[in-house]
């Protein structure tokens, strides 16, 4: 029993790669390296190539003895989709279609899918949910929740799947040799922390006139070592013949961008440079789970709190300004 990891070279792919190890699990990791780094790949085979590329998939389910798929392969900047939606529309679905195509006929039937919290939208109300509906808006949260609509439908061709939908995924390695990479996340915290550690750098916070008790954005943040664990708990709950569904992967506390700023000045006992901007088109103004289903059915909850996320990201960031390259 092999599990395929697509996009293992990335941030929350390496992560879930070494959580799946941890957990005893043979491990090959499917990745173009377009967006990962296979410095990043700890403990598992790395094959460089592309999920559309049926014939080497096909390939590798045969050789690996392929029984389940965990699949971040995509690409994920919100605002790339708006400026270039067919590149979008193509990795993230069309790809993806390639990829279910080749597993179905190489008889791979479970199927953990990296979703995301934006597949809500601006949600009625926080916690969310797995009930509240959904309303992409953008290109990206679009292409996610396809992909969705996609596995649901895939049940009567013999496929379970869990969409695991993220809330904000954040921090790094407990043992510090993974993390995030400044240079191409648009994540908050990446930048909270170049601007502590990158004299240059301008960071800028966009709004603090939002009706929340202190005027900035509300996010759920999750360590990517708990979600990573989440992905195991995911596949073990498919393996006991758990049905098709979706599930919030969050901590379910909701943390201010002044919050996460003040986290970080403490963690870093100094000040964080930053200006107060516009806001930002499309931020929703309060977004955190409501991770009863997870609890209840995949057995998973959060164990890092918020200063355990900025304390990983800081001692990463410290030591490693250019990731894992
Ligand atoms: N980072 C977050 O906060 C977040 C939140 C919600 C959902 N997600 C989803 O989780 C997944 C992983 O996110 P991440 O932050 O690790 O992203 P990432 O960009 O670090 O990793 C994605 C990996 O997929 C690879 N890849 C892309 N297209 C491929 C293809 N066609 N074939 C093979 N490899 C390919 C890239 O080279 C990269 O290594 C993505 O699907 C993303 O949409 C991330």
């Amino acid at each position: 029993m092999t599990v395929l990891v697509t996009g293992g070279a990335g941030y929350i792919g390496a992560h879930t790669v070494r959580a799946l190890s941890d957990a005893s699990r043979d491990v090959v990791v499917l990745d173009t390296l377009e967006r990962g780094n296979r410095n990043a790949v700890i403990d598992a085979k790395l094959i460089v190539g592309d999920i559309a590329d049926q014939k080497l998939v096909a390939k590798i389910c045969r050789k690996y003895k392929i029984t389940d798929v965990v699949h971040f392969a995509a690409y994920k900047a919100v605002g790339e989709s708006m400026t270039h939606p067919m590149k979008y529309w193509q990795n993230n679905v069309a790809s993806t279609i390639k990829l279910l195509e080749t597993l179905i006929s190489q008889n791979v039937y479970r199927f953990v899918f990296s979703s995301s919290a934006s597949v809500y939208g601006t949600p009625k109300s926080s916690p969310t949910t797995e009930n509240e509906s959904t309303k992409p808006e953008s290109v990206y949260a679009e292409t996610k929740l396809a992909v969705e609509n996609i596995l649901n439908s895939l049940t009567t061709a013999g496929m379970t799947s869990v969409s695991l939908r993220y809330f904000n995924a954040a921090g790094a390695s407990s043992d510090n040799k993974i993390g995030e990479d400044w240079a191409t996340s648009q994540n908050l915290i990446p930048r909270v922390m170049r601007a502590l550690l990158d004299e240059k750098f301008k960071f800028e916070v966009f709004g603090n006139d939002y009706e929340t008790p202190d005027g900035t954005c509300i996010r759920d943040y999750i360590h990517v070592e708990d979600l990573a664990i989440a992905h195991v708990k995911a596949l073990e709950y498919l393996e006991s013949g758990g049905k098709t569904m979706a599930c919030n992967i969050g901590t379910g506390d909701g943390t201010s961008v002044t919050e996460l700023l003040e986290m970080a000045e403490q963690v870093a006992k100094r000040k964080v440079p930053h200006t107060i901007g516009a806001r930002r088109d499309g931020d929703p103004v309060c977004v955190f789970a409501d991770a009863t289903l997870a609890r209840k059915v995949l057995g998973w909850r959060a164990t890092h709190d918020l200063r355990s996320i900025i304390e990983s990201a800081y001692n990463w960031h410290s030591t490693n300004p250019n990731g894992v390259r």
